[in-house]
């Protein structure tokens, strides 16, 4: 049940609202080229505004280090929300500190205000409380609608709500509701699909979903440490060998609840133009390594979620920047889409699957989280959320 307050509960009416949102979008040359999560914002920042508020905005991008980096400013987010607002939007070049209280203090009910990468500042990572409160002082109220960062304990997210009346924003609201519903009350069969790169970062979730969910099916790099565990010849594929033993256990215990990839696509090299070949589950040779699923897993995977009463998805099944070995993930998010369930996808590759399928209508819920997603999976307490103010 979601039980914290949102923005719909409080009065904003000529308030100064400072909110956290995730602009941690993707720039290719200076632009953005993915717009999801500026766009997911805009109810949120509509409300606000409608309100009769003035709005700041806070975010990171990227990781800079606790240090400037131009590459990784926000200016570029400011001026595309400002064509997609169709509105004048303010940019202030710091988060904190003269600049942004001077800008701060000149808004005007109705206006924009977006910070500077709030990642400039080492602080933020560390939750700083000097920081939090110098950003707290900008505002009268915090609304946190940065779903997408809701696992980190951060300044502008956790910290600054110490200091300021916190509500959720539309955007938190939704997606809590959404993997809420689906995690702690899933209608049956609930089928869970784990892709990636890497097992060692799904290990907790596969532990959590082992007591929730009917079956969880693997793909991607991660599912390769299964197929050691097993006992097959990886050759060149990405395995972590550190993660052999829990590879092991975690199968031990599943049992017929995590039936591995029945096929798998081969590569020659890790390039988009290397040979692709079929192989049903087993050695894989020498100079080889396993780039996707195959067809029958496909089938096979597609079979039970047609059966299912709810799907959630995190993690690509192959390769996926290279579109020969993106084949699988997409046959995947086709069989997601086409079936009955409660579908929920969150983790930026199996997103962008599910939205250039052409069949993102069909999907119950496209998160904009990746870990925060992952870490919903896991059953975890989510720190950006724990610290939003709760409904009396
Ligand atoms: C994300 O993209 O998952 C969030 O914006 C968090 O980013 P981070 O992993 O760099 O903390």
């Amino acid at each position: 049940m979601f039980n914290k307050k949102t923005i719909t509960n409080i009065d904003l009416q000529g308030k100064r609202v400072l909110a956290r949102v995730d602009f941690n979008v993707p720039l290719e040359d200076g632009q953005v080229s993915d717009d999801t999560r500026i766009r997911a914002a805009l109810p949120t920042i509509e409300h606000i505004l409608a309100q009769g508020a003035s709005l700041i905005l806070a975010s990171h991008l990227g990781r800079p280090k606790g240090e400037i980096n131009p590459q990784l400013s926000l200016r570029p987010v400011a001026e595309y929300l400002a064509k997609i607002l169709d509105t004048p939007v303010y940019f202030a070049e710091d988060c904190i500190g003269p600049k942004a209280q001077k800008a701060a203090a000149k808004l005007q009910s109705g206006e924009v205000l977006v910070l500077e990468n709030t990642r400039f500042h080492a602080g933020e990572k560390k939750n700083d409380p000097n920081m939090a409160r110098q950003l707290a002082s900008l505002a009268d109220v915090f609304v946190n609608d940065a779903f997408g960062t809701a696992h980190r304990s951060h300044a502008s997210n956790v910290g600054v709500a110490q200091y300021l009346p916190t509500v959720a924003g539309l955007l938190m609201e939704k997606e809590i509701r959404y993997l809420g519903e689906v995690t702690t009350n899933p209608k049956s069969p609930y089928i869970a699909i784990l892709g990636g790169a890497k097992i060692s970062g799904k290990i907790k979730a596969i532990r959590n979903l082992l007591s929730k969910a009917d079956k969880i099916l693997v793909g991607g790099g991660m599912a390769n440490t299964f197929f050691q565990a097993q006992g097959y010849a990886m050759a060149d594929s990405l395995v972590e060998a550190d993660a052999l033993q829990v590879a092991k256990e975690l199968l031990e215990k599943a049992g017929y609840r995590l039936p591995p990839p029945v096929d798998v696509v081969i590569a020659n090299a890790f390039s988009a133009d290397a040979e692709r070949v079929p192989l049903p589950l087993g050695d894989v040779p020498a100079g080889w390594r396993v780039m996707d699923i195959g067809p029958d897993t496909v089938q096979a995977y597609g079979a039970l979620i047609a059966t299912a009463g709810t799907v959630t998805w995190n993690g690509p099944m192959g390769v996926f920047e290279f579109p020969p070995f993106a084949r699988g993930t997409f046959a995947l998010a086709k069989a997601v889409a086409e079936s009955d369930a409660t579908t929920i996808i969150g983790g930026g590759d199996s997103a962008a699957a599910a939205n250039q399928s052409g069949l993102a209508h069909k999907f119950t819920h496209i998160s904009t989280g990746g870990g925060a997603f992952l870490q919903v999976l896991e059953g975890a307490t989510l720190p950006g959320l724990a610290a939003i103010d709760e409904l009396q």
